[in-house]
Protein backbone atom coordinates (compact mmCIF):
# COMPACT_ATOMS: atom_id res chain seq x y z
CA UNK A 1 0.00 0.00 0.00
CA UNK A 2 0.88 3.50 -0.39
CA UNK A 3 2.41 5.27 2.29
CA UNK A 4 0.09 8.36 2.43
CA UNK A 5 1.73 10.24 5.86
CA UNK A 6 2.35 13.43 5.49
CA UNK A 7 4.62 15.99 6.42
CA UNK A 8 3.91 19.78 6.77
CA UNK A 9 6.99 21.89 7.35
CA UNK A 10 7.76 19.33 10.01
CA UNK A 11 4.31 19.03 11.42
CA UNK A 12 3.22 15.40 10.50
CA UNK A 13 0.01 13.47 10.32
CA UNK A 14 -0.72 10.12 8.88
CA UNK A 15 -2.75 11.54 5.92
CA UNK A 16 -2.58 14.87 3.97
CA UNK A 17 -6.17 15.72 4.89
CA UNK A 18 -6.62 17.83 7.40
CA UNK A 19 -10.16 19.92 8.50
CA UNK A 20 -9.81 23.56 7.86
CA UNK A 21 -10.35 26.31 10.36
CA UNK A 22 -14.25 26.41 10.76
CA UNK A 23 -17.26 25.09 12.26
CA UNK A 24 -16.27 21.34 12.29
CA UNK A 25 -13.38 22.03 14.87
CA UNK A 26 -14.83 24.52 17.51
CA UNK A 27 -14.64 21.81 20.22
CA UNK A 28 -12.76 18.84 21.55
CA UNK A 29 -15.49 16.94 20.50
CA UNK A 30 -15.52 17.12 16.90
CA UNK A 31 -12.07 17.25 15.86
CA UNK A 32 -12.01 13.61 18.19
CA UNK A 33 -14.78 12.21 15.86
CA UNK A 34 -13.33 13.66 12.84
CA UNK A 35 -9.39 11.78 13.69
CA UNK A 36 -11.75 8.87 14.32
CA UNK A 37 -13.30 9.06 11.07
CA UNK A 38 -9.93 9.38 9.54
CA UNK A 39 -8.68 12.87 9.53
CA UNK A 40 -5.04 12.86 9.72
CA UNK A 41 -5.00 16.75 11.30
CA UNK A 42 -7.31 19.81 12.29
CA UNK A 43 -6.79 23.37 12.62
CA UNK A 44 -9.07 24.66 15.25
CA UNK A 45 -11.27 27.04 14.53
CA UNK A 46 -9.77 30.75 15.13
CA UNK A 47 -8.38 31.16 18.56
CA UNK A 48 -8.64 35.03 19.92
CA UNK A 49 -10.39 37.41 22.15
CA UNK A 50 -13.79 35.42 21.92
CA UNK A 51 -16.33 36.92 20.04
CA UNK A 52 -19.69 37.62 19.77
CA UNK A 53 -21.78 35.99 16.65
CA UNK A 54 -24.95 37.43 14.32
CA UNK A 55 -27.88 34.48 14.00
CA UNK A 56 -28.58 33.70 10.38
CA UNK A 57 -24.67 33.82 9.18
CA UNK A 58 -24.81 31.30 6.21
CA UNK A 59 -25.61 31.76 2.50
CA UNK A 60 -25.06 29.57 -0.57
CA UNK A 61 -25.23 29.64 -4.42
CA UNK A 62 -27.64 26.44 -5.63
CA UNK A 63 -27.20 25.71 -9.24
CA UNK A 64 -29.86 23.81 -10.50
CA UNK A 65 -30.11 21.20 -7.83
CA UNK A 66 -29.95 21.43 -3.93
CA UNK A 67 -25.86 20.36 -4.24
CA UNK A 68 -24.30 24.21 -2.84
CA UNK A 69 -21.77 24.88 -5.14
CA UNK A 70 -20.81 28.20 -3.17
CA UNK A 71 -20.98 28.75 0.38
CA UNK A 72 -20.33 32.47 2.18
CA UNK A 73 -20.48 33.19 5.74
CA UNK A 74 -20.24 36.26 7.98
CA UNK A 75 -19.16 34.23 11.02
CA UNK A 76 -15.83 35.49 13.18
CA UNK A 77 -13.34 33.24 14.95
CA UNK A 78 -14.63 31.34 17.84
CA UNK A 79 -17.24 32.28 20.48
CA UNK A 80 -16.29 29.75 23.12
CA UNK A 81 -13.84 30.82 25.67
CA UNK A 82 -9.99 30.46 25.34
CA UNK A 83 -9.62 28.55 28.41
CA UNK A 84 -11.94 25.98 27.27
CA UNK A 85 -10.72 25.31 23.94
CA UNK A 86 -6.87 25.36 25.76
CA UNK A 87 -8.42 22.11 27.51
CA UNK A 88 -10.05 20.61 24.83
CA UNK A 89 -6.60 20.45 22.83
CA UNK A 90 -4.60 19.65 25.55
CA UNK A 91 -7.15 16.46 25.70
CA UNK A 92 -7.00 15.59 22.00
CA UNK A 93 -4.04 15.60 21.75
CA UNK A 94 -3.44 13.28 24.76
CA UNK A 95 -5.85 10.93 22.79
CA UNK A 96 -4.33 11.36 19.41
CA UNK A 97 -0.41 12.01 19.79
CA UNK A 98 0.25 11.13 16.07
CA UNK A 99 -2.20 13.17 14.80
CA UNK A 100 -1.78 17.20 13.95
CA UNK A 101 -3.44 19.53 15.64
CA UNK A 102 -3.03 23.21 14.77
CA UNK A 103 -4.06 26.29 16.18
CA UNK A 104 -5.55 29.04 14.33
CA UNK A 105 -4.49 32.39 15.96
CA UNK A 106 -5.63 35.99 15.59
CA UNK A 107 -5.26 39.00 17.99
CA UNK A 108 -3.96 42.31 17.84
CA UNK A 109 -1.02 43.28 19.83
CA UNK A 110 2.49 42.04 19.75
CA UNK A 111 1.94 40.98 23.99
CA UNK A 112 -1.48 39.14 22.77
CA UNK A 113 0.64 37.25 20.44
CA UNK A 114 3.46 36.40 22.28
CA UNK A 115 0.83 35.04 24.85
CA UNK A 116 -1.42 33.09 22.60
CA UNK A 117 1.45 31.68 21.16
CA UNK A 118 2.99 29.96 24.60
CA UNK A 119 -0.96 29.34 25.70
CA UNK A 120 -1.61 27.03 22.34
CA UNK A 121 1.95 25.41 23.04
CA UNK A 122 1.77 24.58 26.60
CA UNK A 123 -1.47 23.24 24.97
CA UNK A 124 0.08 20.71 23.18
CA UNK A 125 -0.86 22.10 19.35
CA UNK A 126 2.12 20.92 16.42
CA UNK A 127 2.04 24.19 14.92
CA UNK A 128 0.60 27.73 14.60
CA UNK A 129 -1.54 29.24 11.78
CA UNK A 130 -1.73 32.74 11.87
CA UNK A 131 -5.22 33.87 10.47
CA UNK A 132 -4.08 36.62 8.39
CA UNK A 133 -7.76 35.81 5.76
CA UNK A 134 -10.74 36.86 7.11
CA UNK A 135 -12.52 39.03 4.61
CA UNK A 136 -15.40 40.27 6.98
CA UNK A 137 -15.55 41.33 10.94
CA UNK A 138 -12.35 41.11 12.08
CA UNK A 139 -10.70 42.96 9.23
CA UNK A 140 -12.44 46.30 9.84
CA UNK A 141 -11.24 45.94 13.57
CA UNK A 142 -7.42 45.83 12.09
CA UNK A 143 -7.36 41.99 11.88
CA UNK A 144 -7.82 38.95 9.68
CA UNK A 145 -7.13 39.92 5.72
CA UNK A 146 -6.62 43.78 6.94
CA UNK A 147 -3.60 42.64 7.76
CA UNK A 148 -3.31 40.19 4.56
CA UNK A 149 -3.90 42.45 2.19
CA UNK A 150 -0.55 44.40 3.66
CA UNK A 151 2.47 42.53 3.40
CA UNK A 152 4.89 44.59 5.54
CA UNK A 153 2.41 44.43 8.64
CA UNK A 154 1.86 40.47 7.72
CA UNK A 155 5.94 40.58 7.69
CA UNK A 156 6.14 42.16 10.95
CA UNK A 157 3.48 40.30 12.65
CA UNK A 158 5.09 36.90 11.72
CA UNK A 159 8.28 37.95 12.88
CA UNK A 160 6.56 38.65 16.51
CA UNK A 161 5.23 34.94 16.33
CA UNK A 162 8.45 33.61 15.32
CA UNK A 163 10.28 35.36 18.37
CA UNK A 164 8.35 32.49 20.62
CA UNK A 165 7.16 30.07 18.41
CA UNK A 166 8.89 26.50 18.96
CA UNK A 167 6.65 24.93 16.85
CA UNK A 168 5.96 25.69 13.17
CA UNK A 169 3.97 28.71 12.31
CA UNK A 170 1.89 28.22 9.24
CA UNK A 171 0.91 31.94 7.74
CA UNK A 172 -2.87 31.63 6.55
CA UNK A 173 -3.32 33.66 3.59
CA UNK A 174 -6.48 35.82 1.97
CA UNK A 175 -7.35 35.41 -1.59
CA UNK A 176 -8.54 39.79 -1.30
CA UNK A 177 -5.25 40.79 -3.12
CA UNK A 178 -4.06 41.43 -6.35
CA UNK A 179 -1.19 39.25 -6.54
CA UNK A 180 -1.20 36.39 -3.83
CA UNK A 181 2.90 35.72 -4.44
CA UNK A 182 3.25 39.33 -2.18
CA UNK A 183 1.81 38.51 0.69
CA UNK A 184 3.27 34.99 0.67
CA UNK A 185 6.70 36.01 0.13
CA UNK A 186 6.38 38.49 2.96
CA UNK A 187 5.30 35.56 5.30
CA UNK A 188 8.59 33.97 4.20
CA UNK A 189 10.59 36.94 4.82
CA UNK A 190 9.18 37.18 8.18
CA UNK A 191 10.48 33.27 8.93
CA UNK A 192 7.07 31.48 8.26
CA UNK A 193 7.79 27.96 7.87
CA UNK A 194 4.72 27.55 5.80
CA UNK A 195 1.93 29.16 4.20
CA UNK A 196 -1.52 27.92 3.89
CA UNK A 197 -3.99 29.35 1.22
CA UNK A 198 -6.84 30.32 0.68
CA UNK A 199 -8.74 31.89 3.29
CA UNK A 200 -12.42 32.86 1.96
CA UNK A 201 -13.18 35.12 -1.22
CA UNK A 202 -15.45 38.70 -0.02
CA UNK A 203 -18.92 37.96 -1.41
CA UNK A 204 -22.40 38.95 -1.60
CA UNK A 205 -23.96 35.58 -2.56
CA UNK A 206 -27.57 36.99 -3.44
CA UNK A 207 -30.57 39.72 -2.49
CA UNK A 208 -33.88 38.98 -1.16
CA UNK A 209 -35.91 40.78 -3.62
CA UNK A 210 -38.84 41.29 -1.17
CA UNK A 211 -36.88 42.15 1.66
CA UNK A 212 -33.89 44.48 -0.38
CA UNK A 213 -31.50 42.73 1.49
CA UNK A 214 -28.72 40.73 0.80
CA UNK A 215 -28.33 37.15 2.50
CA UNK A 216 -27.64 36.03 4.81
CA UNK A 217 -30.43 38.34 6.95
CA UNK A 218 -29.88 39.47 9.78
CA UNK A 219 -32.88 41.73 11.47
CA UNK A 220 -33.55 43.28 7.99
CA UNK A 221 -30.15 43.82 7.26
CA UNK A 222 -26.93 42.28 6.06
CA UNK A 223 -22.80 42.69 5.15
CA UNK A 224 -20.06 40.79 2.71
CA UNK A 225 -19.17 37.59 3.56
CA UNK A 226 -16.41 34.90 3.06
CA UNK A 227 -17.20 32.76 -0.47
CA UNK A 228 -15.77 29.52 -0.01
CA UNK A 229 -16.69 25.65 -1.47
CA UNK A 230 -16.56 23.93 -4.74
CA UNK A 231 -17.03 27.05 -6.68
CA UNK A 232 -13.85 28.37 -5.37
CA UNK A 233 -11.53 25.86 -6.19
CA UNK A 234 -10.26 27.78 -9.64
CA UNK A 235 -8.97 30.25 -7.76
CA UNK A 236 -7.39 28.59 -5.15
CA UNK A 237 -5.53 26.12 -7.70
CA UNK A 238 -3.96 29.10 -9.27
CA UNK A 239 -3.38 30.73 -6.36
CA UNK A 240 -1.33 27.96 -4.84
CA UNK A 241 0.50 27.51 -8.43
CA UNK A 242 1.31 30.83 -8.25
CA UNK A 243 3.22 30.32 -5.15
CA UNK A 244 4.50 26.98 -5.53
CA UNK A 245 6.09 28.54 -8.64
CA UNK A 246 7.35 32.05 -7.05
CA UNK A 247 10.94 32.03 -6.40
CA UNK A 248 10.39 34.21 -3.05
CA UNK A 249 8.24 32.11 -1.55
CA UNK A 250 10.28 28.80 -1.29
CA UNK A 251 8.44 27.46 1.89
CA UNK A 252 6.11 24.64 1.93
CA UNK A 253 2.17 25.09 0.70
CA UNK A 254 -1.05 23.68 2.83
CA UNK A 255 -3.68 24.13 0.16
CA UNK A 256 -6.97 24.76 1.06
CA UNK A 257 -10.52 25.93 -1.40
CA UNK A 258 -13.17 23.77 -3.03
CA UNK A 259 -11.90 20.33 -1.79
CA UNK A 260 -14.63 17.90 -1.74
CA UNK A 261 -13.04 14.84 -2.98
CA UNK A 262 -9.60 12.83 -2.91
CA UNK A 263 -9.36 14.32 -7.13
CA UNK A 264 -9.87 17.68 -5.63
CA UNK A 265 -6.99 17.29 -3.17
CA UNK A 266 -4.58 15.65 -5.63
CA UNK A 267 -4.99 18.26 -8.23
CA UNK A 268 -4.28 20.73 -5.07
CA UNK A 269 -0.92 18.57 -4.45
CA UNK A 270 0.06 18.28 -7.98
CA UNK A 271 -0.02 21.91 -8.14
CA UNK A 272 2.00 22.21 -5.35
CA UNK A 273 0.57 22.12 -1.97
CA UNK A 274 2.19 19.55 0.48
CA UNK A 275 -1.07 18.75 1.99
CA UNK A 276 -4.48 20.29 1.92
CA UNK A 277 -7.36 21.36 4.38
CA UNK A 278 -10.95 20.71 4.27
CA UNK A 279 -13.87 23.38 5.36
CA UNK A 280 -17.25 22.96 3.11
CA UNK A 281 -17.78 19.64 2.36
CA UNK A 282 -17.38 18.58 6.05
CA UNK A 283 -20.22 21.21 6.68
CA UNK A 284 -21.82 19.77 4.03
CA UNK A 285 -21.60 16.13 3.93
CA UNK A 286 -19.56 15.53 7.31
CA UNK A 287 -16.93 14.03 8.64
CA UNK A 288 -17.61 10.96 6.63
CA UNK A 289 -16.02 11.91 3.07
CA UNK A 290 -12.57 11.55 4.61
CA UNK A 291 -13.21 7.56 4.08
CA UNK A 292 -13.66 8.12 0.17
CA UNK A 293 -10.52 10.50 -0.12
CA UNK A 294 -8.20 7.82 1.81
CA UNK A 295 -9.14 4.99 -0.49
CA UNK A 296 -9.24 7.26 -3.28
CA UNK A 297 -5.79 8.83 -2.94
CA UNK A 298 -4.26 5.43 -2.13
CA UNK A 299 -5.79 3.87 -5.57
CA UNK A 300 -4.81 6.65 -7.74
CA UNK A 301 -0.91 6.35 -5.84
CA UNK A 302 -1.39 2.79 -6.59
CA UNK A 303 -2.20 3.41 -10.32
CA UNK A 304 0.43 5.48 -11.01
CA UNK A 305 2.75 3.52 -9.20
CA UNK A 306 3.30 6.54 -6.48
CA UNK A 307 4.99 5.19 -2.96
CA UNK A 308 4.87 8.69 -1.35
CA UNK A 309 3.08 11.97 -1.35
CA UNK A 310 6.49 13.21 -2.51
CA UNK A 311 6.58 10.89 -5.90
CA UNK A 312 3.66 13.54 -7.41
CA UNK A 313 3.69 16.69 -4.66
CA UNK A 314 4.09 19.90 -7.82
CA UNK A 315 4.27 17.07 -11.08
CA UNK A 316 2.04 19.36 -12.58
CA UNK A 317 3.97 22.91 -12.34
CA UNK A 318 6.45 21.98 -15.09
CA UNK A 319 3.53 22.02 -17.37
CA UNK A 320 1.73 25.48 -16.21
CA UNK A 321 3.54 27.70 -18.92
CA UNK A 322 2.33 31.03 -19.82
CA UNK A 323 0.52 31.75 -22.40
CA UNK A 324 3.85 32.62 -25.16
CA UNK A 325 4.69 29.05 -24.62
CA UNK A 326 2.23 27.40 -25.47
CA UNK A 327 1.80 25.32 -29.08
CA UNK A 328 0.17 26.66 -31.90
CA UNK A 329 0.52 24.14 -33.92
CA UNK A 330 -1.56 22.04 -31.77
CA UNK A 331 -5.03 21.11 -33.51
CA UNK A 332 -8.02 19.70 -31.75
CA UNK A 333 -11.59 19.48 -33.67
CA UNK A 334 -15.08 17.88 -31.94
CA UNK A 335 -16.32 14.59 -32.93
CA UNK A 336 -19.82 13.67 -31.79
CA UNK A 337 -20.31 10.25 -30.72
CA UNK A 338 -23.83 10.17 -32.71
CA UNK A 339 -24.76 6.62 -30.82
CA UNK A 340 -24.60 8.54 -27.40
CA UNK A 341 -26.18 11.76 -28.60
CA UNK A 342 -30.05 12.38 -27.66
CA UNK A 343 -30.59 14.94 -30.29
CA UNK A 344 -30.68 18.02 -27.56
CA UNK A 345 -29.06 20.04 -29.75
CA UNK A 346 -27.46 22.18 -27.41
CA UNK A 347 -23.74 21.64 -28.36
CA UNK A 348 -25.65 23.57 -31.84
CA UNK A 349 -26.82 25.79 -29.98
CA UNK A 350 -23.92 27.29 -28.16
CA UNK A 351 -21.56 26.89 -31.29
CA UNK A 352 -23.60 28.62 -33.80
CA UNK A 353 -24.73 31.54 -30.88
CA UNK A 354 -21.79 31.79 -28.87
CA UNK A 355 -18.79 30.34 -30.70
CA UNK A 356 -17.73 29.49 -34.00
CA UNK A 357 -20.78 28.47 -36.45
CA UNK A 358 -19.20 24.78 -36.59
CA UNK A 359 -22.19 22.70 -36.36
CA UNK A 360 -24.69 22.00 -38.69
CA UNK A 361 -28.46 20.42 -38.17
CA UNK A 362 -29.34 17.31 -40.43
CA UNK A 363 -32.38 18.49 -41.46
CA UNK A 364 -33.13 15.21 -42.39
CA UNK A 365 -35.77 14.45 -39.29
CA UNK A 366 -32.46 13.14 -37.31
CA UNK A 367 -32.02 15.12 -34.85
CA UNK A 368 -28.07 14.27 -34.47
CA UNK A 369 -26.01 17.34 -35.34
CA UNK A 370 -22.36 16.82 -37.18
CA UNK A 371 -18.93 18.94 -36.72
CA UNK A 372 -17.97 21.03 -39.74
CA UNK A 373 -14.29 20.73 -39.18
CA UNK A 374 -13.25 23.48 -41.34
CA UNK A 375 -14.71 25.46 -38.73
CA UNK A 376 -13.97 24.37 -35.34
CA UNK A 377 -11.31 25.67 -34.28
CA UNK A 378 -11.30 23.55 -31.35
CA UNK A 379 -12.47 25.88 -28.44
CA UNK A 380 -14.07 22.48 -26.54
CA UNK A 381 -17.97 24.98 -25.83
CA UNK A 382 -19.67 21.81 -27.39
CA UNK A 383 -18.20 19.24 -25.23
CA UNK A 384 -18.55 21.99 -22.52
CA UNK A 385 -22.38 21.93 -23.01
CA UNK A 386 -23.34 18.75 -23.91
CA UNK A 387 -24.91 17.19 -21.36
CA UNK A 388 -24.25 13.26 -21.84
CA UNK A 389 -20.73 11.81 -20.86
CA UNK A 390 -18.48 11.06 -23.82
CA UNK A 391 -20.74 12.29 -26.81
CA UNK A 392 -18.58 14.82 -27.46
CA UNK A 393 -14.94 14.33 -27.58
CA UNK A 394 -12.15 16.52 -28.86
CA UNK A 395 -9.65 15.24 -31.56
CA UNK A 396 -6.08 15.57 -32.47
CA UNK A 397 -6.22 16.72 -36.27
CA UNK A 398 -2.28 17.64 -36.17
CA UNK A 399 0.69 15.18 -36.95
CA UNK A 400 2.39 16.03 -33.64
CA UNK A 401 5.65 17.43 -35.29
CA UNK A 402 5.53 21.16 -35.68
CA UNK A 403 5.76 23.44 -32.75
CA UNK A 404 5.59 26.85 -32.51
CA UNK A 405 4.45 29.66 -29.69
CA UNK A 406 3.63 33.09 -30.05
CA UNK A 407 7.31 33.27 -28.22
CA UNK A 408 8.36 31.68 -31.39
CA UNK A 409 6.34 34.37 -34.08
CA UNK A 410 7.88 37.39 -32.10
CA UNK A 411 11.64 36.36 -32.06
CA UNK A 412 10.98 34.86 -35.65
CA UNK A 413 9.38 38.86 -36.25
CA UNK A 414 6.67 37.04 -38.14
CA UNK A 415 3.70 37.90 -35.93
CA UNK A 416 0.57 37.46 -37.85
CA UNK A 417 -0.11 41.52 -39.10
CA UNK A 418 -3.43 41.91 -37.40
CA UNK A 419 -1.48 42.52 -34.25
CA UNK A 420 1.08 44.91 -36.12
CA UNK A 421 -0.85 48.21 -34.94
CA UNK A 422 0.13 51.15 -32.78
CA UNK A 423 0.31 49.21 -29.87
CA UNK A 424 2.70 47.55 -31.25
CA UNK A 425 4.94 50.31 -32.10
CA UNK A 426 5.05 49.22 -35.45
CA UNK A 427 7.76 46.91 -34.19
CA UNK A 428 5.55 43.86 -35.42
CA UNK A 429 4.32 41.95 -32.23
CA UNK A 430 2.68 42.54 -29.42
CA UNK A 431 4.68 44.33 -26.68
CA UNK A 432 3.89 42.24 -23.66
CA UNK A 433 3.61 44.88 -20.83
CA UNK A 434 0.73 47.37 -21.12
CA UNK A 435 2.42 50.36 -19.54
CA UNK A 436 5.47 50.02 -22.14
CA UNK A 437 2.59 50.63 -25.20
CA UNK A 438 0.86 53.83 -23.20
CA UNK A 439 4.50 55.54 -22.85
CA UNK A 440 5.44 55.12 -26.35
C1 LIG B 1 -18.51 29.14 8.37
C2 LIG B 1 -17.04 29.30 8.14
C3 LIG B 1 -16.24 29.73 9.17
C4 LIG B 1 -14.86 29.87 8.97
N1 LIG B 1 -14.08 30.27 10.00
C5 LIG B 1 -12.74 30.38 9.84
C6 LIG B 1 -11.91 30.69 10.93
O1 LIG B 1 -12.34 30.86 12.06
N2 LIG B 1 -10.57 30.80 10.69
C7 LIG B 1 -10.03 30.61 9.46
O2 LIG B 1 -8.81 30.71 9.30
N3 LIG B 1 -10.81 30.27 8.40
C8 LIG B 1 -12.14 30.15 8.56
N4 LIG B 1 -12.93 29.78 7.51
C9 LIG B 1 -12.31 29.56 6.19
C10 LIG B 1 -11.97 28.09 5.96
O3 LIG B 1 -11.02 27.63 6.89
C11 LIG B 1 -11.39 27.86 4.53
O4 LIG B 1 -10.23 28.63 4.37
C12 LIG B 1 -12.37 28.24 3.44
O5 LIG B 1 -13.67 27.89 3.79
C13 LIG B 1 -12.02 27.58 2.09
O6 LIG B 1 -12.09 26.19 2.15
P1 LIG B 1 -13.38 25.33 1.61
O7 LIG B 1 -13.60 25.73 0.19
O8 LIG B 1 -12.98 23.90 1.81
O9 LIG B 1 -14.52 25.72 2.47
C14 LIG B 1 -14.30 29.61 7.69
C15 LIG B 1 -15.13 29.17 6.66
C16 LIG B 1 -16.47 29.00 6.87
C17 LIG B 1 -17.34 28.50 5.75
Amino acid sequence: MPNLAANLAGIRSPNPFWLASAPPTNSGYQVMKAFDAGWGGAVWKTLGVPVINTSSRYGAIHYRSNRMVGFNNIELITDRPLADNLREIEEVKKYFPNHAVIASLMVETKKEWHQIVKDVENAGADGVELNFGCPHGMCERGMGSAVGQEPSVLETITRWVKEVATVPVIVKLTPNITDITEPAAAAALGGADAISLINTIQSIVGVDLDNFAPYPIVDGQSTNGGYCGPAVKPIALNMVKNCAQHPKVGIPISGIGGIENWRDAVEHLLLGATNVQVCTAVMHYGFGIIREMISGLENYMQEKGFEKLDDFIGKALPNVKTWENLNLKYKVVAEINAEKCIGCQLCYTACEDGAHQAISLPGNGSRIPAIIEENCVGCNLCSLVCPVEECITMVRKDDGKEHETWKDYMAADKAPTQFNDDRAGGKGHWVPEPAAALKQ
